[in-house]
C-alpha cells in the first residue's frame, strides 16, 4: 500500500479506503464483514469510513463496527483513521437532518457510543444545508474537534464555491479543513468543473465516494443483473432502473480497454481516479474479501498514455 498526504496535513491515507455503506449492516453476514475487514487492515487499509445512518437498519455498520473493532482491533486504533458524518436523516422530528449544530453534535455523540469509541480521527458535514447558516454547521465541526471528539473535520458533496466558503469559516476558528468526500467516477467527473482546483489552492485532500459507481463501473452487470448484487436488494441504494442499456454499452467497452492494460474494469476505474495527483485516497466498497483483492490490483499500474485516456474520454462523452 502507498499512503498520500491528505492535503497539506499531517495525516497520509492509503490510496484505497474502505467504505462501510452497504455490506456491513443488520442485514449482512458478519463473518464476512469481518473477514473483509481483516483483510482490509492486512493489506495496508488503514482508513474505514462510516456515517450515522448507514445500515440498514441506520447505525447498524456503526454498531458492528465497534463490535469488531473491540474484538479484533482493541490494540490497533491508534493504527486506523476512523471518520464519520451527520447531514442525512437520522432521526425523527426537526433534529435529525441537514446542518444544525443540534442535530451534527448530538450525532456525533451517537455515534461515539455506537462505536464505542473516544473520538473519531474525522467528522464529516456529509451534505450542504440550504437553510443553515454555514457559519452554524462550520461552527459545529469546530467544536467536535476542540471537544477531542474528532481529530480532523472534513465535508461532503460541497459544491466549490461553498467548499471555499467552508474552509475560510473554518480557518476563523483555527480548524483546517482536512479533507473533501465528493461523487466522483468515470461516470460522474462533476469534481472536474472547479471543485479539484480548489481543493488543490486550499491545501484539502480529495476522497472520492463511490468509484465504481456501486457496481456499474466493475464486471458485475455486464451480463444482466445477478442477484447477489446491491441492485438485485431491496436495501440496496442501486436501483434495477439505474443498470440502463447505455451504462452497461459503456462499461463494455471500457472493459475491452481495461483488459488490454491487463486490469479488470475496476482496478481500471479506480486507477482512472488515482491517476490524478489531488486525489489522496479512493473510497471503495466491496461485498467480498474476493472484491477487495481484485480492486487491491489497480495499485499495481496507475498510468495510462494519452492515447488510452482518449479513448476513455472518447466512450464517455458519447451520447
Ligand atoms: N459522502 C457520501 O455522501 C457518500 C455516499 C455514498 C458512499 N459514500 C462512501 O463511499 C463508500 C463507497 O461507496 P460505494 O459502496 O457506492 O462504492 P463503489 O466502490 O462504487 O461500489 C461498491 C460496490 O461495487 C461492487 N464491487 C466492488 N468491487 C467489485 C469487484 N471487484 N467486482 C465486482 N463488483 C465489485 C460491489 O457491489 P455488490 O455489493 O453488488 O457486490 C460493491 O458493493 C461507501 O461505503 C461510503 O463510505 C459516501
Amino acid at each position: 500500500m502507498n499512503y498520500r498526504r491528505c492535503g497539506k496535513s499531517g495525516i497520509r491515507l492509503p490510496e484505497i479506503s474502505l467504505g462501510l455503506w452497504h455490506n456491513f449492516g443488520s442485514v449482512d453476514v458478519v463473518e464476512n464483514f469481518r473477514k473483509i475487514l481483516w483483510r482490509a487492515f492486512d493489506k495496508g487499509i488503514t482508513h474505514f469510513d462510516l456515517a450515522n445512518n448507514y445500515g440498514p437498519l441506520p447505525g447498524s455498520a456503526e454498531e458492528n463496527f465497534g463490535i469488531i473493532l473491540k474484538k479484533d482491533f482493541s490494540n490497533l486504533r491508534d493504527e486506523m483513521i476512523i471518520s464519520t458524518k451527520a447531514g442525512w436523516e437520522m432521526w425523527p422530528g426537526p433534529y435529525g437532518n441537514f446542518g444544525s449544530r443540534k442535530y451534527l453534535l448530538s450525532s456525533l455523540d451517537q455515534s461515539l457510543k455506537r462505536m464505542n469509541l473516544e473520538y473519531v480521527d474525522i467528522f464529516y458535514s456529509h451534505r450542504p444545508d440550504p437553510e443553515t447558516p454555514l457559519e452554524e454547521t462550520m461552527g459545529a465541526l469546530a467544536q467536535a474537534v476542540y471537544q477531542g471528539k474528532a481529530l480532523y473535520a472534513g465535508i461532503s458533496s460541497y459544491p466549490a464555491d461553498l467548499t471555499k466558503r467552508a474552509v475560510e469559516i473554518l480557518k476563523e476558528m483555527h480548524v483546517n479543513c482536512l479533507i473533501h468526500q465528493p461523487k466522483y467516477s468515470m461516470f460522474n467527473r462533476w469534481v472536474e468543473n472547479g471543485l479539484l482546483d480548489v481543493l488543490k489552492e486550499t491545501g484539502i485532500g480529495c476522497i472520492p465516494f463511490s468509484p465504481l459507481e456501486q457496481g456499474l463501473l466493475t464486471e458485475k452487470y455486464l451480463k444482466g443483473i445477478p442477484v447477489d448484487s446491491r441492485a438485485y436488494k431491496p436495501h440496496g441504494f442501486l436501483k434495477i432502473e439505474d443498470v440502463t442499456a447505455e451504462r452497461i454499452s459503456k462499461a463494455k467497452r471500457l472493459n475491452e480497454i481495461a483488459a488490454e492494460r491487463n486490469q479488470s474494469l475496476s482496478q481500471m476505474a479506480i486507477a482512472w481516479l488515482l491517476k490524478d495527483a489531488r486525489v489522496t485516497s479512493v473510497l471503495i466498497g466491496v461485498s467480498s474479501v474476493d472484491q477487495l483483492d481484485d480492486n487491491l490490483k489497480a495499485l499495481n499500474n496507475l498510468n495510462f498514455s494519452g492515447e488510452e485516456l482518449k479513448k476513455i474520454d472518447y466512450i464517455l462523452n458519447e451520447k
